[in-house]
C-alpha cells in the first residue's frame, strides 16, 4: 500500500480507491502532490508541482527566482521561511527566535499501525489491515527531530496521521503550534461543511462556500465543545449525498482543536487540523517528546454519504474498542428526566420493575444518588451513596435491580466537584484555579486539575472503591461544564500552556485505566448532552449520550448530524416523556421510537406513568429493538431526506450484502392534500426482489425499481391524516422493513 519512488523522493499511499502522495524537494522540506481518487502506482508526478515566478515574493535560495515556499505545495509547512500562510508548526528556541525549518532524513515503512501512547487513535487488529510510512524529519539547527506518520488502510478509504517531535538538543524547545495533519490541495473549488450548534441543538450542518482567507471552526473551552465538532469536509459544489468528491477530515481528541481552511490568492487550499494552537505551548527538555493526537482524512467520490460510511466503518470497528465494541447493546432506562435528583430507593425499585416487565436490560441511577446531592449545588466529588436516599448503598441497589433480572449502571461526573462537598473541604487546591484570581462556574461546579496526576488518583480511587463492591456493568461519564481561568498550580509558569492538554490526557489516563480495571464495564460519555461527543471519546466509551434534547423532532436534526462522521452504534439515543422536557413537544411514541432505534436506544420517562397501551407499544418496541439491534449498529447508514431542508427525515440502514434494509421516514408537520411521494433507496441488489413491509403497505419489487423509482410511500401520506384515527398528525414517523426473498 506505500511505494516509493526512490529517484524521484516521491511517496505514494494507495489502497487501490485512494491515493495520496508527497515528495521531497530539493530543499529538503516535504513538497505535497496529491490526495484523492487513486492514481496508477508506476507514474511519475513530480510534474504536478506548480512553481512560478511571481511579484512581491521572498524566495529560499539567492539567484533562484522560482522557489517560494509561499507558493509550493507543502506537506508540513514550518513558520518563518518564505510561506505567509498559516504554518502547521512553530517552534520557539531559547533565543527566541521562532523559525524553524525542517529537511527530510529517511523514511521507514511498518506493517500495521502503532499506538499513540496516552493518547485515543485508530488501531489494527492484524498487520496486514494497514500500511504506516514515518517519515524522518530534523531541524538540524535545533537538533530537532520531527516524525510524521501517515498510516493507510487495506479496507476503508482512510489515512491516519499524526506527529512526534524529539528534542535531541541541549535547550528547551516551546512548540507554539503543532497540528496533526496539513494538506495543501491544488484548487479551493470546495465548499466546507461543519457541524455546529450549541447545548441541545448540536451538530446542524453547515455549509459554506471557500473565498480567499480562512473558513474553520474551533473550541477553546477544554472539551471539544457543544458549539463545534472537531471535524472539517470539503465538497465540491455539485456533490451530493451520493455522487461527486468529498473529504472529511476528523480529529481523535477531546480537548481544544482547529479545523481551517485557508484560501491563498492562487486559489491552493490549506487544510489544517490539530489542537488548537490558542492557549497551547509544550515546553519540550532535551530528551523529552511530544506527539500530537491523530487525524483522520477520508476522501470518497462517492458523496458525502459515501465519505460517512468510511467514517463509520473505521470508527466502529478500530477506533471503538474493547469488550462491547462488537456486542449488542443493552437497552438501558435513565431516570434522570424521570426524577431529577429526586427519589428514594423505593422509587428507583418501582420505576426498574416496570421497565424489567417491559424486557428492558439495564437500569442506569443518573444524578443525585452521593454525597449531599439534592441539587446541582453540592455534593460533586463525594463518590459515596446517599444512605438516607439509598439505605443499602449502591452495593446493596445494585443487588436487587440484579435480583430484578436487570443490569445496573452508574452516573459519575468525575472531572468534577462541588464547593460544598467533602472531597473539596480536604482538597481545596485540587480544582483548576489562576492564583490570586477569582474562579468562575458553570452549573455551581469547578473543574478538578486533571493535569495532576494525584488528583486523578483521587477519583479513580473512590471509583474503584465502589465498581469493586457494587454490581455495576455500565457508567455514564458525564463533563457539565467548560474549563476557565485554566492554571495549574502544580506546574511551572513557562508549562501553563500545557494545562489544556494535559488535563485531556489525565481523563484519557482515568478511562485507560478503569477499562483495564474493569474490561467488562460498558462506558457511555456524555457532556451535558453532547459536548465531547468527538472520535477521541469513542476509544473509551463506545457509546455517547448524544443531545440533552430528547425531543423526537429535534434529534432527527441532531441525529442526521452526528451521522456525517459517528456511526449509530455509538450514539445513545432515549425514548423521552410527553410533553418533552426541552421543548414541550408531544409527539406519538411510536416516532419516539423510530427514531430513537437509529442508535444505541433507551427509556429516559418513568413507564409506571404510562397507560396500558402505551405500554404495550414500549413492549413491541423493546423487542423490535432487540431483534433488530446488532443490524443496526453495523449496516450502512444512508441519509435520504434531510430534515434540515424539509419537512421530512429519511434514512436508511442496509445490511452490507444488501440482503435487507430498515427505512424510516418521518413527515414533521401534517400536510393536505400535497405531492404523491417516492423515496429512492440506496444500498440494494439491483437484480433482487425484496419484500416491502410497513404499517400500511405490503408490495413486492426489485431492488433497481426500490434505487430508481423509489419506495412508493403510501398516498395517504399526501396529505390525508394518515391513519383516519383523526386527531393532530404532525410528527407522524414510519419504518419500512425490506427484505430480500
Ligand atoms: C447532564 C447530562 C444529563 C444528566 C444530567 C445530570 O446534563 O447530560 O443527561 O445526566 O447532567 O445532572
Amino acid at each position: 500500500m506505500i511505494t516509493v519512488n526512490e529517484k524521484e523522493k516521491v511517496f505514494h499511499l494507495n489502497n487501490g480507491r485512494i491515493s495520496y502522495l508527497f515528495y521531497v524537494m530539493e530543499s529538503g522540506q516535504l513538497g505535497h502532490l496529491y490526495f484523492g481518487k487513486v492514481l496508477n502506482p508506476g507514474g511519475s508526478y513530480l510534474h504536478m508541482v506548480e512553481k512560478a515566478h511571481r511579484p512581491m515574493t521572498t524566495y529560499i535560495n539567492e539567484g533562484d527566482l522560482y522557489t517560494s515556499y509561499e507558493h509550493l505545495r507543502q506537506e508540513y509547512p514550518c513558520y518563518g521561511t518564505s510561506d505567509y500562510r498559516y504554518p502547521a508548526l512553530e517552534i520557539q528556541g531559547g533565543d527566541g527566535s521562532r523559525i524553524c525549518r525542517i529537511e527530510y532524513q529517511g523514511y521507514e515503512i511498518i506493517k500495521g499501525k502503532k499506538p499513540l501512547s496516552g493518547l485515543p487513535a485508530t488501531y489494527t487488529e492484524e498487520e496486514d489491515e494497514a500500511a504506516t510510512l514515518e517519515i524522518r524529519m530534523k531541524d538540524a539547527w535545533r537538533n530537532l527531530e520531527v516524525i510524521l506518520s501517515y498510516s493507510i488502510f487495506r479496507d476503508v478509504d482512510a489515512i491516519a496521521r499524526s506527529v512526534k517531535f524529539v528534542n535531541n538538543g541541549k535547550e528547551d524547545l516551546m512548540i507554539n503550534r503543532a497540528m496533526s495533519m496539513s494538506v495543501d490541495m491544488p484548487d479551493a473549488d470546495y465548499q466546507s461543511l461543519q457541524l455546529s450548534g450549541a447545548w441541545a441543538r448540536e451538530r446542524a450542518v453547515k455549509v459554506r462556500d471557500l473565498e480567499p482567507g480562512f473558513t474553520g471552526v474551533s473550541s477553546m473551552r477544554g472539551n471539544s465543545s457543544h458549539q463545534h465538532n472537531p471535524f472539517l469536509a470539503l465538497k465540491r459544489k455539485n456533490t451530493t449525498e451520493s455522487s461527486g468528491e468529498a473529504y472529511g477530515f476528523s480529529l481523535v481528541y477531546s480537548g481544544n482543536f482547529l479545523a481551517q481552511a485557508e484560501v491563498d490568492n492562487y486559489q491552493v487550499l490549506r487544510v489544517m487540523l490539530g489542537i488548537n494552537p490558542f492557549g497551547f505551548s509544550w515546553n519540550l527538555e532535551p530528551g523529552e517528546t511530544f506527539v500530537t493526537p491523530e487525524a483522520v482524512m477520508v476522501y470518497s467520490d462517492e458523496g458525502l454519504n459515501g465519505m460517512s460510511i468510511q467514517f463509520h466503518r473505521l470508527y466502529r470497528k478500530r477506533l471503538a474498542r474493547g469488550f462491547w465494541r462488537d456486542k449488542e447493546r443493552p437497552v438501558l432506562i435513565n431516570n434522570w428526566e424521570a426524577t431529577q435528583f429526586d427519589y428514594v430507593e423505593e422509587d428507583l425499585l418501582k420505576f426498574a420493575g416496570k421497565a424489567k416487565e417491559c424486557g428492558i436490560e439495564l437500569f442506569v441511577l443518573d444524578d443525585g444518588w452521593f454525597g449531599e446531592r439534592n441539587d446541582d449545588k453540592r455534593g460533586l466529588g463525594d463518590w459515596k451513596a446517599n444512605r438516607e436516599k439509598l439505605p443499602g448503598g449502591i452495593e446493596g441497589l445494585s443487588e436487587k435491580i440484579e435480583a430484578l433480572g436487570m443490569k445496573f449502571g452508574l452516573w459519575f461526573e468525575p472531572e468534577m466537584v462541588n464547593k460544598d462537598s467533602d472531597f473539596f473541604r480536604q482538597h481545596p487546591d485540587y480544582i483548576i484555579q489562576t492564583p490570586g484570581r477569582s474562579v468562575s462556574h458553570g452549573r455551581n461546579q469547578f473543574v478538578l486539575d486533571f493535569s495532576r496526576k494525584e488528583v486523578v488518583d483521587a477519583v479513580y480511587e473512590q471509583m474503584y472503591e465502589l465498581l469493586s463492591k457494587a454490581k455495576i456493568s455500565y457508567i455514564k461519564w458525564d463533563m457539565n461544564r467548560s474549563i476557565s481561568e485554566c492554571y495549574s498550580s502544580a506546574y511551572p509558569a513557562k508549562r501553563q500552556g500545557e494545562i489544556f492538554h494535559r488535563y485531556i490526557l489525565g481523563v484519557y489516563a482515568l478511562h485507560e485505566r478503569l477499562i483495564k480495571e474493569f474490561p467488562e464495564l460498558l462506558i457511555e460519555s456524555c457532556s451535558s448532552g453532547g459536548g465531547r461527543f468527538d472520535a477521541g471519546m469513542l476509544y473509551y466509551a463506545p457509546q455517547g449520550w448524544v443531545s440533552d434534547d430528547s425531543d423526537a423532532v429535534e434529534r432527527l436534526k441532531i441525529q442526521y448530524g452526528t451521522s456525517f462522521v459517528y456511526p449509530l452504534s455509538c450514539m445513545g439515543a432515549h425514548v423521552s416523556a410527553c410533553p418533552n422536557e426541552q421543548v414541550g413537544r408531544r409527539t406519538p411514541i411510536e416516532t419516539r421510537g423510530n427514531v430513537a432505534y437509529t442508535g444505541a436506544f433507551g427509556y429516559e420517562l418513568d413507564l409506571n406513568k404510562l397507560n396500558n397501551e402505551e405500554i404495550e407499544v414500549v413492549k413491541e418496541q423493546v423487542e423490535f429493538y432487540r431483534k433488530n439491534r446488532k443490524f443496526i449498529a453495523a449496516g450502512d447508514f444512508y441519509r435520504l431526506l434531510s430534515p434540515f431542508e424539509g419537512n421530512f427525515a429519511a434514512w436508511e440502514i442496509a445490511e452490507p450484502d444488501g440482503s435487507r434494509a430498515l427505512v424510516t421516514v418521518t413527515r414533521i408537520l401534517s400536510e393536505i392534500n400535497g405531492a404523491y411521494r417516492r423515496l429512492p433507496l440506496r444500498g440494494l441488489l439491483k437484480n433482487r426482489k425484496y419484500h416491502i413491509q410497513s404499517k400500511y403497505i405490503s408490495y413486492d419489487a426489485y431492488g433497481d425499481e426500490l434505487m430508481q423509482f423509489g419506495l412508493m410511500l403510501e398516498d395517504k401520506s399526501s396529505g390525508q391524516v394518515i391513519d383516519g384515527s383523526g386527531g393532530c398528525q404532525d410528527f407522524l414517523s414510519l419504518i419500512y422493513e425490506i427484505s430480500a426473498k
